[in-house]
């Protein structure tokens, strides 16, 4: 069970953010900003104390919080962002963690996205990504083994983060696209495949006994629906403009 979450308002030059997908309509603030306060919501229904963070416009994709850290039972490790518009995000969320965990930080040159790092039980996940290197994964996976737990990586190919394409929904089980249901390091776990047409719903986030799940994927939520968990469905129109996504705008411990 999880108790906090760390997130931040998004700022009113949001839409400068890093972005690969082509919208014919630019993103808004005001519905950004509608739908953000809806996720704080869905993670208060979910059982979570919600800590907003102040605007960051100096880095109009701050509010995409979870790649700044990666938050266990234990401890807190401050990542260094891979995408240099990025890097110094992780500074101001420093003293909010701390009164939580312990700190320990990934050193130069090592870079790590907390998009591309999922934890199941005391196994993480870490992606090697365009943001994510393979010395800051092995930074990563030392700190945490040296808190009892274990890792392994996995190659990301398509897609920004590794959460972007899979991720955990409880009971054994991984939501995972079609490209990565073979993968080695995902066996010995139940996959719900995604639809190909549904892709972008991988990235739906389980708090405690809740799923926050992106609306406009049907045929994803029947699959889900067959955990019995308490499903939240959220408009995520100008997160997905920006490349987000529900796991990437809080830090959750
Ligand atoms: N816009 C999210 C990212 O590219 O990091």
């Amino acid at each position: 069970m999880v108790s906090h979450a760390i997130t931040r308002k998004p700022c009113e030059n949001f839409a400068r953010g890093l972005t690969t997908t082509v919208s014919s309509e630019p993103a808004d603030y005001g519905l950004m900003l509608k739908q953000h306060d809806a996720y704080l919501e869905a993670l208060s229904a979910a059982g979570l104390e919600v800590i907003v963070l102040d605007p960051q416009p100096e880095y109009p994709d701050a509010h995409f919080v979870e790649d700044t850290a990666v938050v266990t039972s234990d401890v807190a490790v401050i990542t260094i962002p891979g995408a240099d518009t990025r890097k110094g995000e992780e500074e101001s969320i420093i003293p909010f963690l701390a009164e939580f965990r312990k700190i320990e930080r990934i050193q130069p040159p090592g870079t790590v996205d907390g998009g591309d790092v999922l934890q199941v039980g005391n196994h993480f996940f870490i992606g090697i990504s365009e943001r994510t290197n393979q010395e800051g994964a092995g930074q990563l996976g030392r700190i945490l083994q040296g808190y009892g737990n274990t890792w392994t990586t996995v190659a990301v190919g398509a897609g920004l983060h590794f959460k972007s394409s899979v991720n955990y929904v409880g009971q054994n089980t991984l939501l995972v696209t079609s490209d990565f249901t073979a993968r080695e390091q995902l066996q010995g776990y139940d996959q719900i495949v995604l639809d190909s047409a549904e892709a972008y719903a991988a990235n739906t986030l389980l708090v405690n006994e809740h799923l926050l799940i992106p609306a406009g994927y049907p045929v994803t939520r029947k699959q889900l629906e067959t955990l019995g968990l308490n499903m939240i469905e959220l408009e995520v129109s100008e997160l997905r403009k920006m490349d987000g996504g529900l796991t990437c705008m809080s830090l959750r411990f």
